[in-house]
Formats: C-alpha cells, structure tokens, sequence
C-alpha cells in the first residue's frame, strides 16, 4: 500500500502561503497596462496554476501546453517533446511558464527555447517546486516556490502513475 509511505513535506496551509506572496510578487513586478500570459505545462502545472492565477491581483490570460518527457515511470528520457502547443499567439506579450517542478531541467530548457522564438515581450518561469540536486541543464527560476531535496515527490498535482495529484499537501514517498 503506497498509502502508508506518504511522508508530509509540506502542508497545505505552508503551500497556499508561499503561492500568495508568488502572486503578489508577480503582481507588483509586470505592468497591469501590459499583458500576461500565465502559459501552464500540463499535466502536473494544473494546480499550482489555478491557485497562482488567483493570488495575482492584474488581469491575465490563461493558456496551456504539453510536453512528454517522462513515461509512466520517473526515469527521464533526456529529451522533452511538445504534445500540444498553446492555443494563442505570444508574440508581444509577458508570458510565464507555469510549472509544478524543474528537475533535471530538460523540460523547461526546451520550452524556453521554442518560445522565445515567438518574439514574447518576456518570458520567464514559476516553478512550484525545484529540485536543484537532479538538474542536467542550465534553467533559470524566476519565481521559486520551494526547494525540495532528491525524494519523489507528490501531491499538488505531482503525480505518481498518474495518482495523488489532488492532495492538498506535498507529499514524499518513502523508500519501502
Ligand atoms: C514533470 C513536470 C515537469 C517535468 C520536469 O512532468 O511536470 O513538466 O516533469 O522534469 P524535468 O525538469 O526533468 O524535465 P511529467 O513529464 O512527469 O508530466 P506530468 O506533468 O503530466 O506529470
């Protein structure tokens, strides 16, 4: 039972604070004249982008893309595909990259890549989670909500075969 090796990282009152001071942040650092685009990686962005985008306190538009790096397990393939690209145009526009961990990097390293060659007025990340000890390339977190150490972790849209991803906390697995 996976049940009994969920170890609290951390909880749900903890979470919702840091996303509040992320928000204003963010708020206070983009000009409300200009627009924003909050552009989540999904699967695992999902919850941490519908709790950031309410703690942003100036208008934003939301969009939403798909890369494929990992399979159903936690082994990286050290390539990231895009599986469903954004809805909308971004060229002139702020645009954040919403995401839910950067682990080795892989991911993000290519978004950054492919959509700085849309011509966005900005682009930068919020990432949830980082996990510095796993990084293989070079990402630059604008907006960082928690460190957290190499344990596979889940819950706050992390998933665990596609599991856990609506616990209120953050969760580790532990080792059996
Ligand atoms: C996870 C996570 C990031 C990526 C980070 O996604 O949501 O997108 O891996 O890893 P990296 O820094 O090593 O590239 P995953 O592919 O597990 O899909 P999911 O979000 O649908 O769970």
């Amino acid at each position: 039972m996976i049940e009994n090796r969920l170890q609290l990282i951390i909880p749900a009152d903890r979470i919702q604070q840091r996303v509040a001071e992320m928000g204003a942040q963010i708020s206070s650092d983009y000009p409300e004249a200009e627009p924003l685009l909050l552009a989540g990686v999904l699967k695992g962005a999902w919850v941490f982008l519908a709790d950031l985008a309410r703690a942003i306190s100036r208008p934003v538009t939301i969009d939403f893309l798909h890369t494929s790096s990992y399979g159903e397990g936690n082994t990286s393939s050290g390539e990231a595909k895009l599986v469903r690209d954004l809805d909308t145009s971004i060229e002139g526009m702020h645009v954040l990259l919403v995401e839910d961990i950067v682990d080795t990097g892989v991911t993000l390293d290519y978004l950054m890549r492919v959509l700085s060659q849309r011509r966005p007025r900005s682009l930068a990340i919020a990432s949830f989670l980082d996990k510095p000890s796993r990084r293989q390339r070079q990402v630059d977190i604008r907006y960082r909500g928690f460190e957290v150490p190499n344990q596979f972790v889940v819950g706050y849209g992390l998933d665990f075969a596609g599991s856990y991803r609506n616990l209120p906390d953050l969760c580790a697995i532990r080792e059996e």
